[in-house]
């Protein structure tokens, strides 16, 4: 077993008002933000994580929610600066902020921009008033555009816009329409999410009537048509990007790289290669108790051995691009011959090939990742 890149997710978890279809740990702000203290919070977490894994210097760095840009550039500058100085940044570090188009003032991304970030994911959702209320948005399409002509005024122009689609009574033509409206905002990336009815949210309590299968058949064919000729390329399921504009901090996910998470509810995965384990750490979740805990109370469970090619081919077999062999033994430890056992029938099944000793699903399996993933667990 061989450590892999390592990576920081920092998490933010109070938003402006929670929206109604969203299971993040997040919460929406009934008083004043408690910056400072949540920013002490961070760096003990992140002192305490850091022992031990030395050496290792952060690859990327996603500053998500939750809604980060409620912190100001001072605020998150700590975190940047502690973090270079207690692991060390590689030289091409990737910083990417989560910004909600409703919370950012005038010049605030050049603040941003000045303290380290090098790349902003704006929750865009959708460009029609009637979904974006619907939806619970606090912000306008206007505000949208407004965030996005920012970016492009501070030098950020790495910048993804979230799209989600499979919307209530949306049609294929309104997606596309959603996503030429992001397109005019000469994005780097999108990433466009199918709307997913979460346990314990408002809209699990009263489900909005989603289209229909073929339908949103035809809302994907169309998206990747549309992102094709405009030189966007499908890399993951929902990620799309200009040649050079893949995030970076995603293919560490993807790719079974490692990754402190620190904040409330965050979660981690941790290789220790001299005793051939891979752990899944998890933070307290609610954001008062984490504010008064211990950082050293964070839940750490190895991954059992019998589980790491599940794991492994969760996160690959995203990647339009797939895997190789090499990647799956330095990662897991194990052998590329158990996954070959664990896939044989999902290669019967033509819903992954495997060829030069990489591993890719089939058109037929991306659709249903789940299918590959189930013949793994038989
Ligand atoms: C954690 S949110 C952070 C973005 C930021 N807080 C915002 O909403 O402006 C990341 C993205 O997840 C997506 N998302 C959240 N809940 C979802 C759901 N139930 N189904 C599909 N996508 C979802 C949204 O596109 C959202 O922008
Ligand atoms: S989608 Fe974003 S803004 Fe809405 S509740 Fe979730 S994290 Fe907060």
């Amino acid at each position: 077993m061989k450590a892999p890149p390592l990576a920081l997710y920092a998490h933010f978890p109070w938003c402006v008002q929670k929206c109604p279809y969203c299971d993040f740990n997040s919460y929406t702000l009934r008083e004043q933000l408690p910056e400072q203290r949540y920013i002490d919070a961070l760096l003990r977490d992140l002192d305490s994580q850091a022992a031990g894994i030395e050496g290792r210097p952060i690859t990327s760095i996603f500053l998500g929610g939750g809604t980060p840009s409620l912190f100001s550039p001072a605020a998150i500058a700590q975190v940047l600066e502690y973090a270079r100085s207690r692991l060390g940044f590689d030289a091409d570090v990737e910083v990417t902020l989560e910004a909600n188009p409703g919370t950012i003032e005038r010049g605030r991304f050049s603040e941003y921009r000045a303290i380290g970030i090098t790349r902003v994911s704006l929750g865009a959702q959708s460009f029609d008033a009637r979904q974006l209320a619907r939806l619970g948005r606090i912000h306008s399409a206007d505000e949208t555009r407004r965030a996005a002509e920012e970016l492009h005024a501070a030098g950020l122009a790495n910048f993804n816009l979230d799209l989600m689609y499979a919307l209530p009574e949306q049609t294929a033509a309104d997606t596309e329409a959603d996503l030429r409206a992001a397109l005019a905002l000469w994005p780097a990336h999108i990433s466009q999410y199918h709307l997913t009815i979460e346990p314990g949210t408002v809209f699990a309590a009263a489900p909005p009537v989603q289209p229909a299968d073929d339908i949103v058949d035809d809302m994907l064919e169309r998206s990747l048509r549309l992102l094709g000729d405009e030189g966007f390329e499908q890399y993951e399921v929902s990620g799309y990007a200009r040649p050079g504009a893949r995030c970076r901090h995603n293919l560490n996910y993807w790719n079974f790289g490692d990754y402190l998470g620190i904040g409330a509810g965050a979660h981690g995965k941790i290789t220790d290669a001299s005793l051939d384990l891979v752990s899944r750490t998890q933070q307290t979740r609610e954001p008062r108790r984490y504010l008064a805990a211990d950082p050293a109370a964070l839940a750490r469970a190895p991954i059992a051995v019998r589980e790491l090619p599940f794991e492994f081919a969760m996160n690959g077999f995203r990647l339009v691009e797939g895997f190789g062999d090499e990647v799956f033994e330095e990662r897991t430890g194990l052998s590329a011959a158990v996954l070959k056992r664990g896939l044989e029938p999902a290669l019967a099944r033509g819903l992954v090939e495997h060829a030069s000793r990489r591993w890719r699903a089939t058109p037929q399996g991306f659709r249903f990742l789940n299918d590959i993933l189930v013949t793994l667990l038989q």
